[in-house]
């Protein structure tokens, strides 16, 4: 894949933009996304998967916003949505509904009510009792809601643990022994078309085999319900392709899609793709500045003006992500080992621990890298902080996508009862 962040006149630069110079017009911290990586790997990925025809939807999760998801609506996307908020913001970004699949444990009546009156392509279904709401507003309604049930494959992805979702222990989708029963019961439901059958069982894999696994369980389920008289057409294969966030090699898409020929090809169902961070993990960095670097007895801490509130992925999940600085080093020889830390007053706000980095001087800028998916979405403004703005790349161009929040904007709306 092309470099969209390299090195030119010693500093780092976002296509042809210096990143120092948008941190001194920006502030610090800020996201910046490449438009060009975003673009590269969404025609990468779906070129891989061209002869399949499918439908990739965009998993909003991984970056909501309306700048990146519009670059992708402009290349064909549709979108994969979680939340009547996500499905606002697909709309708004102008992903056509027909190209919009509804998935999620705890969808609320109101938001199933939201997405029924735009006409989705499929809500993916993950319960009973949730069929059973769903069949009840489209039927207030005069519809049929498009169904697809999300099947539980009790396939191990050998990924972390918080984001795991089709082992048997897990919350997500139908047990695969209970598949035909839930065909039924939807086929039986007077508000439900059931259109076909989804499976997504986690993100970030590097092992491909486990996505073989789960797509061929899926497969022999969609033959047998077919061969049962089922008239289903869809397949949402979900997402989870990882990312390198090293020097490893990134997962092979290729590879990716023709594990998703044998098993699914020959099937002639109208497939869906789901991927997020694939898409737009390594189209982005945050940039944050040092504010002091602090010699502990045992220990460089270089502290800086980032924290976990901004970034919250090295805590949750023990992300490692890459860190660099802006400008050049010379001499690479000349590095030790830091703890890179935020300003939150937790021991957890750290975003790497003893990691090898040159000497650093207060108002040196470094780049938190494959900062793209599952960053500035999950931000909050804990300990009063602000989160980070987002900046968008192209070429030469770039603009603050959503700019900085400011302090006024954080307290507005809260209210002190006349009662205090
Ligand atoms: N489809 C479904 C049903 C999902 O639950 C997810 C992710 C995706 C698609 C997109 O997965 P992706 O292609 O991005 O792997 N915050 C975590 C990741 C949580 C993923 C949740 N579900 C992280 O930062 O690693």
């Amino acid at each position: 894949m092309t470099s969209f962040f390299h090195f030119r006149d010693g500093w780092l630069q976002a296509e042809d933009v210096p990143l120092h110079l948008l941190a001194e017009q920006v502030g610090t911290p800020f996201y910046c996304y490449s438009g060009g990586a975003l673009a590269e790997s969404y025609r990468r990925f779906s070129g891989a998967l061209a002869a399949l025809n499918p439908t990739v939807c965009y998993a909003l999760k991984a970056n909501g916003n309306l700048a990146v998801i519009n670059s992708f609506a402009k290349l064909g996307a549709g979108a994969d949505v979680v939340s009547e908020g996500e499905l606002r913001r697909a709309l708004a970004a102008g992903v056509p509904a027909d190209k919009i699949v509804f998935a999620g444990v705890g969808k609320t009546e109101a938001e199933m009510a939201f997405a029924l009156d735009r006409g989705i392509l499929q809500f993916n279904v993950e319960s009973l009792p949730e069929l059973e709401m769903l069949s009840k507003l489209a039927l207030g309604r005069g519809q049929k809601a498009p169904v697809a049930l999300r099947i539980n494959p009790d396939v191990d992805a050998k990924t972390h643990a918080h984001i795991t979702t089709g082992r048997a222990e897990n919350k997500f989708g139908i047990d695969l022994v209970k598949a035909e029963s839930a065909c039924k019961t939807a086929c039986d439901l007077p508000g439900i078309r059931l259109q076909g059958l989804a499976v997504h069982i986690g993100s970030q894999l590097t092992d491909l085999e486990p996505f073989r696994l789960a797509f061929s369980r899926l497969a022999e389920l969609y033959g047998s319900l077919r061969a049962a008289g089922y008239a289903i057409s869809h397949l949402d294969l979900g997402g989870g392709l990882g990312i390198a966030y090293g020097e490893e090699g990134s997962p092979d898409v290729d590879g990716y899609a023709r594990i998703a020929a044998e098993t699914v090809g020959g099937l002639e169902a109208h497939l869906v793709f789901e991927p997020g961070r694939h898409l737009v993990g390594n189209a982005g960095v945050l940039v944050t500045r040092v504010l002091y670097v602090k010699q502990g007895e045992r220990k460089r801490f270089v502290i800086v003006d980032a924290g976990m509130n901004d970034l919250i992925r090295p805590v949750l999940y023990d992300a490692w992500h890459s860190i660099e600085p802006l400008h050049a080093v010379e001499n690479t020889a000349a590095v030790s080992p830091a703890d890179v830390v935020g300003p939150i007053c937790e021991t957890a706000d750290s975003f790497a621990r003893q990691r090898l980095l040159p000497d650093l001087a207060p108002g040196d800028f470094l780049a938190i890298k494959s900062a793209g998916a599952y960053g500035a979405v999950m931000a909050s403004s804990y300990n009063g902080r602000p989160p980070a703005p987002e900046v968008l790349v192209k070429g030469s161009h770039h603009a603050i996508v959503r700019p900085r929040p400011s302090h006024e904007d954080l307290m507005r709306g809260e209210i002190l009862p006349d009662w205090l």
